[in-house]
């Protein structure tokens, strides 16, 4: 008998007759589809999406289904659409049910335009697998065939309308999953078009996750088309987004030295099956004009292990950096000679993030468990900037109130998406949005606040207090405060799984402690609450782990200590730093050597440059938001004499007599790869940093889920092959989803309430705080050619008040100037944020991510 569990709370054991096999399953209330693909047997879908659900469209999941065992003739009906019940009997192999289903496909069909040969979908189609699993083989259809006009949908998607099926998924991940507005159903009869009203980009943040849902080649990758690879000459590897800290589970793919594309690794417990557009195509800064490829002179290497050996070292870190790189270096120079390429005060908002989150005022939620959520309350952190994948989680769990609701008094499924929408309608779940700026959020939430930082922390501690009055409450809170804080209070306290989120967006620690103290006070009265804390960078959590301080302790040990020799390992000191301090900073050090794969004004300034290798060709540890320690492995071999950061670091210990040799893995690989001329196919090379080899042969089934790089099985030749590696569909992957959470809440909650500071005085200056974007704020995703392309021009955005106040004008010039840094000439804009408040994005040329937040002067500027 084959069984499997549900991951589902509350679900019962039942049992099951398909086709003369008995089952065992704990999955009320899931529909057959689920369940039969739960139990690794092939059912033929479209229109059903194990994230989206079932909506019953396209006729294909049918299946027999029999009144009792006495009934012989039994009925067709959809298993997307049939909630299993105790003591079913039904079959996937009958006869009329397959022939129902090649019938459907037969139809789908008809005005297909079997181009797979030069299709880009070929060889991983949804639609390929389907017709030959329905054994629909033979084309009837003689006549002229439905034409469509294809549309220029912007960098990151290609568009071929004539091989729709018209499934919908499309439509319904882009509108309802998504929340995008310019993709439509468009016409009438049979005459439906999927696109745009006219050409033109694609707005959402999401779009190219259409590239996975749609089931045939309609949306493909516009990336991976300037270089074209058939998916079975993709090299591939097991890899981890490095360009947030979500940790969002990737497949990057290489041919021919160079990275071809990047799709979606599931894990159940992070990214689901999506990725964010940033994730998905920025991996183009890999084949970057600007990446170093060869040191700064011949004898570079050996320069700066003189350089290293006779001196003070100071070496600073980065949180773009792994694990591993952070580590060597603090090992090479010493715990007291190790700093972080942020400022202090930026280190400082790390840490406290990090110690909020060990101390435990509640656990932290993953992205799976704030899907589960039933009220959400966002304190500062615009997260559909900063942390994709978790906004577009928390957009679904927005609607979980109202579709618990909807479920019990319409006695709906969970799973019956269209019906649950049409309920729902644009009823708001106990959703509470406060930010300075508006964020796409907004749209989902029961109330979205518009308030300074300052204002932000004051709600916080007020619902705090409003929950348990023993959580100070903040000095001087308006009216207006005082009276969300209670609805808000009121709301949490009604829910089960309440979720606090916030982070580092705004830089600002009092937002923090008070989103930390609305989390204690819920745990405290006994809801099942959790938090989630936004890092910036993919790695700032473990980063912040190992660092001593930031850039200017690192500038004091230089001076103090008599540093003679600087090491900068993958970070640019000036995105952090005002061009004077990070150039005296530099200049403070006899020698500098920079360790990065990339150009940067730091590597532009130092003596010494030696080239390290990006995610694609090194393996490393990020730890996410979550504190989930996760691997990335290499997914092509580096080019000599490039490496690893982290094995450049442990080479010149080496050299400097600083320490023992711990590997000499690259000269291995090395020889391995040309002494190996002979008449027989070489071997792949190995990754001397990983169990994997350098190859796109060789099945996936039954390796550990994190190393995984390819979801296929028999069959089953697109992504879709996932249910085939997971316990449950939707569920954790068999063997458990990767990556290693590195702190669980400690039994007893170590921490107490925090009490709310003194604000800071801004002598009348306008407090100038960050405008995050999902394109343009990380550094690297920002090179990534077709990223560049959705960049907006740098502002200054302020309220339609304060410009008027100012002389200032939509469009207009604008003078920044805050302290330390030279002024700054930006374009207004105008935007819907509270008077005294100014926003740019982080890594505006000549603003220092170190400068905002601070109080900086607006003047107009005249030219
Ligand atoms: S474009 Fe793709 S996803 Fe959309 S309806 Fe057509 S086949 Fe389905
Ligand atoms: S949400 Fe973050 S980690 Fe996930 S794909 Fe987007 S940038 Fe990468
Ligand atoms: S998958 Fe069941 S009707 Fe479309």
């Amino acid at each position: 008998m084959k069984t499997f569990t549900s991951t589902t709370a509350g679900a019962g054991v039942i049992h099951l007759n398909i086709d003369g096999r008995r089952y065992e399953v704990d999955a009320e209330g899931k529909n057959l589809l689920h369940v039969c693909l739960s139990l690794g047997l092939d059912l033929p879908y479209f229109c059903w999406h194990p994230a989206l659900h079932s909506v019953g469209a396209c006729r294909q999941c049918a299946v027999k289904l029999y009144r009792d065992d006495a009934d012989t003739r039994g009925r067709i009906v959809m298993a997307c659409m049939t909630p299993v019940t105790d003591g079913m009997r039904l079959s996937i192999e009958d006869s009329e049910a397959r022939a129902f289903r090649s019938g459907i496909t037969e139809l789908l069909m008809v005005n297909h335009p079997h181009d797979c040969p030069i299709c880009d979908e070929g060889g991983e189609c949804h639609l390929q697998d389907m017709v030959v699993m329905t054994g629909h083989v033979y084309r009837r259809y003689r006549f002229r065939k439905r034409t469509y006009r294809n549309q220029d949908l912007g960098p990151f998607l290609n568009h071929e309308m004539n091989r729709c099926i018209q499934c919908y998924r499309c439509i319904r991940f882009y509108r309802d999953y998504a929340g995008g507005t310019d993709l439509e159903a468009l016409g009438a009869h049979d005459d439906v078009y999927f696109g745009r009203q006219t050409d033109g980009t694609l707005q959402n943040e999401f779009s190219g996750n259409l590239v996975e849902v749609c089931p045939t080649g309609v949306f493909t990758d516009k990336t991976l088309k300037m270089h074209y690879t058939r998916k079975w000459d993709l090299q591939t590897a097991p890899s981890i987004c490095a360009h947030c800290a979500v940790g969002c589970n990737t497949i990057p793919g290489e041919r021919y030295g160079t990275l071809r594309r990047v799709r979606t690794r599931y894990n159940g417990e992070v990214n689901g099956y999506f990725l964010c557009d940033r994730g998905r195509y920025g991996y183009e800064f890999v084949n970057s004009e600007r990446r170093i490829r060869q040191p700064s002179s011949a004898d570079a290497a050996a320069a700066a292990a003189r350089a290293v050996s006779g001196s003070v070292v100071v070496g600073i870190g980065s949180t773009r950096a792994s694990l591993e790189t952070n580590y060597a270096l603090r090992r090479l120079v010493g715990p007291e000679n190790f700093f972080l390429g942020v400022s202090d005060r930026h280190l400082e908002v790390l840490r406290l993030m990090g110690d909020v989150l060990r101390a435990g005022p509640a656990p932290i939620s993953s992205v799976r468990q704030a899907r589960q959520s039933d009220a959400v309350l966002v304190l500062g952190e615009d997260a559909w900037n900063t942390a994709p994948i978790l906004a577009l989680t928390l957009r679904q769990a927005s609607m979980n109130a109202p579709a618990a609701a909807a479920m019990k008094q319409k006695r709906l499924n969970a799973w019956d998406d269209a019906a649950i929408r049409e309920a729902v309608r644009h009823d708001t779940g106990p959703f509470f949005v406060a930010t300075v700026e508006a964020t796409k959020l907004d749209e989902v939430a029961r109330e979205a606040h518009r308030m300074s930082a300052s204002e932000i922390a004051a709600l916080g501690y007020a619902v705090a207090n409003r929950i348990d009055p023993s959580s100070p409450a903040p000095p001087d809170a308006s009216a207006l405060i005082t009276e969300a804080a209670g609805r808000i209070a009121a709301a949490l306290m009604s829910a089960e799984r309440p979720l606090v989120v916030s982070g580092a967006g705004l830089g600002d620690r009092e937002v923090i402690r008070a989103a930390a103290n609305v989390a204690r006070a819920l745990k405290k009265a006994g809801r099942d609450a959790r938090i989630h804390l936004v890092f910036p960078q993919a790695n700032s959590f473990g980063a912040a782990l190992v660092a001593g301080g930031g850039l200017e302790a690192a500038a004091r040990a230089l001076s103090a200590r008599g540093g003679q020799t600087l090491v900068i390992a993958e970070t640019d000191i000036f995105r952090d730093l005002p061009k004077n301090a990070a150039t005296a900073l530099l200049s403070s050090a006899a020698h500098v050597i920079a360790i990065d794969h990339t150009r940067t004004a730091t590597t532009e300034a130092a003596g010494t440059v030696l080239p390290s290798c990006t995610f694609a060709e090194s393996s490393g540890t990020f730890v996410s938001s979550e504190g989930r320690a996760q691997r990335f492995f290499s997914v092509m071999p580096p080019v000599d004499p490039a490496r690893s950061a982290w094995r450049w670091i442990d080479e010149l210990a080496v050299a400097a007599g600083r320490k023992p040799a711990a590997w000499g893995g690259l000269d291995e690989l090395i020889a391995a790869m040309t002494a190996n001329v002979s008449v027989h196919e070489p071997q792949p090379p190995r990754d001397p940093d990983s169990p994997l080899v350098y190859t796109m042969e060789g099945s996936s089934l039954g390796a550990p889920a994190s190393l995984n790089a390819r979801f296929w099985a028999p069959g089953w030749n697109s992504g879709q092959a996932v249910n085939k590696f997971q316990a449950e569909v939707s569920g954790q992957l068999i063997g458990g989803d990767p990556g290693v959470r590195l702190f669980e809440p400690p039994a007893e909650d170590r921490g107490s309430f925090f009490s709310p500071a003194a604000a800071a005085s801004r002598d009348g200056r306008i407090q100038l705080v960050p405008r995050h974007e999902v394109f343009g704020s990380e550094e690297l995703s920002a090179l990534a050619p077709g990223i560049a392309s959705r960049i907006a021009p740098a502002s200054v955005a302020l309220s339609a008040a304060e410009c008027r106040r100012r002389g200032l004008e939509e469009g207009g010039m604008a003078r920044v100037s805050v302290d330390g840094g030279e002024p700054v000439d930006l374009r207004v804009v105008v935007r819907e944020m509270p008077d005294g408040v100014a926003s740019v994005a982080p890594g505006t040329p000549g603003l220092p991510v170190m400068a905002v937040p601070g109080p900086a002067t607006i003047t107009e500027a005249r030219s």
